[in-house]
């Protein structure tokens, strides 16, 4: 997969792409990942790429034609057809699990990170494919929307984590938030693991993970109880159990 991120400071993405599972999935070939300075396709002396927003108020505007430009040059020299362009934006559709894998679905795709008062409209009307928001508050960076779809969508594409964890698992993957998860020593300061965790029953330790994480999901996110499938044990169980939670 090939990821293009167009952005005004790209030093805020050097670190982040060069740490932990991002770097060993680029170093082994599994992404490429580009950052583009937008800075670079303008064509003034000063490098402007803002300016005040017609009819007046607060704060400053991308100017359409860098973006436009660098889109279409990176495109011009992958010799790149209808890719994905999609613009970090608090007025985007919420990003989720299923939204970033839909996106690791792709070959490529580009990522462009807003500033300021946000894009100039014609941008988002003839540019962008897409406009992604990370969350209903408002960044003051977009790289760091885009480091947070960046990272979402790398760990699904395959190879990435290994086979000996799967992102099949993680929270949010089924639509529920994951069980609880123990690990050595058994016993910390008086708090032991569940038994049942060191049973070696696998079926039973399936059976209370699954609702373990009915348990969590109904206390912190009811909303996604709402949304979820459950088999007929699991409703009786539900009924009997989430009924007087705290
Ligand atoms: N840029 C500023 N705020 C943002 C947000 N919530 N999501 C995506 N990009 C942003």
């Amino acid at each position: 997969m090939r990821i293009d991120i167009l952005c005004l400071f790209p030093e805020t993405l050097e670190s982040p792409l060069d740490q932990s599972i991002i770097k060993r999935a680029r170093e082994r070939g599994l992404v490429n990942i580009v950052v583009h300075d937008i800075r670079d396709y303008t064509r003034d002396r000063h490098r402007t790429v803002d300016d005040y927003p017609f009819g007046g108020g607060p704060g400053m505007v991308l100017k359409p034609e860098p973006i436009f430009e660098a889109v279409e040059t990176i495109k011009q020299q992958l010799d790149a057809g209808e890719i994905p362009v999609i613009l970090l934006t608090p007025q985007g559709r919420l990003f989720s699990q299923r939204v970033s894998q839909e996106l690791a679905a792709q070959s490529h795709i580009m990522l462009v990170c807003g500033h300021y008062e946000g894009f100039d409209e014609r941008v988002c009307e003839h540019l962008a494919t897409d406009e992604i928001s990370i969350g209903d508050y408002v960044l003051s960076a977009g790289e760091i929307a885009a480091l947070v779809v960046l990272d979402a969508v790398v760990r699904l594409i395959p190879g990435v984590l290994g086979s000996e964890c799967s992102a099949g698992s993680d929270s949010h993957s089924n639509g529920m938030l994951e069980y609880p998860q123990y690990t050595r020593p058994q016993v910390f300061r008086d708090w032991s693991v569940p038994p049942v965790l060191l049973s070696g029953n696998h079926s039973e330790i399936a059976k209370w993970r699954r609702r373990q994480a009915i348990l969590r999901t109904a206390k912190r996110r009811p909303d996604l109880i709402e949304k979820g499938s459950f088999c007929d044990e699991e409703r009786k169980w539900m009924s009997e159990n989430l009924s007087n939670l705290k």
